[in-house]
């Protein structure tokens, strides 16, 4: 075959895919809905939103072959916008519970968690059962927030970022906090004087929500999600952000 012959044969393929691309509007991004108040899942590194969930959602749309887009908002408000379509995806370290189950599909769980909490040092509160009749900080909307709401005579302080729950603990305004271990961490490595109670509220597994309308994305996710953790990519994201003890 003449080398003029082959060209025009790769130029004429090479049009028929171009114009095949055009007809259809094919999505090309992701939208994941997120809080960045929440490190070392999502957080604020100058003005870009970094963290576990954000490089987890990053692989998802990579092996999707979607650019990620991230919408920070309030917690509280990512299911509504998941349900709107105005996001395809939360990834919120959002954990999986039969009432959110009710609004969305939740992906395979990408971790475990736990709530624990947070008191001053030298507090009278030793273990979650000494909560009754106390103060209790926790984010609005949150698993955190619903537990705490079951506390016998427990007054519920809602803030919308978990830092402030911590600021007014320091504070003396409430008497404890009720978070995410990993955050937990963070806040107090950040400020002294506080401790995370040895025995945890309860465990808890964080997933993707997406949904109910779109079934078809929450199987490439789970497929997505997969590859991640067979790879070993999942655990390495992980570890980038949580030592292990
Ligand atoms: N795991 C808790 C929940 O699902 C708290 C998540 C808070 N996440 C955040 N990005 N602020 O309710």
């Amino acid at each position: 075959m003449k080398i003029s012959k082959v060209i025009c044969g790769v130029l004429a393929s090479a049009m028929v895919l171009a114009f095949a691309g055009c007809g259809k509007s094919e999505k090309t991004t992701l939208v994941m809905a997120t809080n960045a108040e929440f490190p070392p899942y999502e957080y604020r590194d100058g003005d870009k939103i970094v963290g576990i969930d954000a490089e987890i959602a990053k692989a998802v749309a990579d092996d999707m072959g979607l650019e990620l887009v991230i919408e920070d908002m309030a917690f509280d408000s990512i299911i509504a916008a998941v349900q709107s379509g105005k996001a395809d995806i939360g990834v919120a370290g959002m954990t999986v519970s039969e009432d959110r189950l009710a609004s969305v599909n939740f992906s395979d769980p990408y971790t475990t968690a736990a709530q624990v909490v947070i008191v001053k040092e030298g507090s009278a509160i030793a273990s979650p059962a000494d909560l009754t009749g106390k103060k209790v900080g926790v984010q609005l909307g949150t698993t955190g927030d619903i537990y705490a709401g079951d506390i016998e005579d427990a007054s519920v302080e809602r803030f919308n970022k978990g830092f402030e729950a911590v600021q007014s603990l320091l504070q003396d305004k409430i008497d404890a906090v009720i978070i995410d271990r990993e955050p937990a961490k963070v806040f107090i490595s950040e400020n002294e004087g506080l401790i995370i109670l040895d025995e945890e509220y309860t465990i808890e597994d964080y997933a993707i929500a997406i949904s109910k309308d779109n079934t078809e994305l929450l199987e490439k996710v789970n497929a997505s999600l997969a590859k991640l953790k067979e790879s070993g990519r999942l655990q390495e994201i992980i570890d980038k952000y949580i030592t292990a003890e």
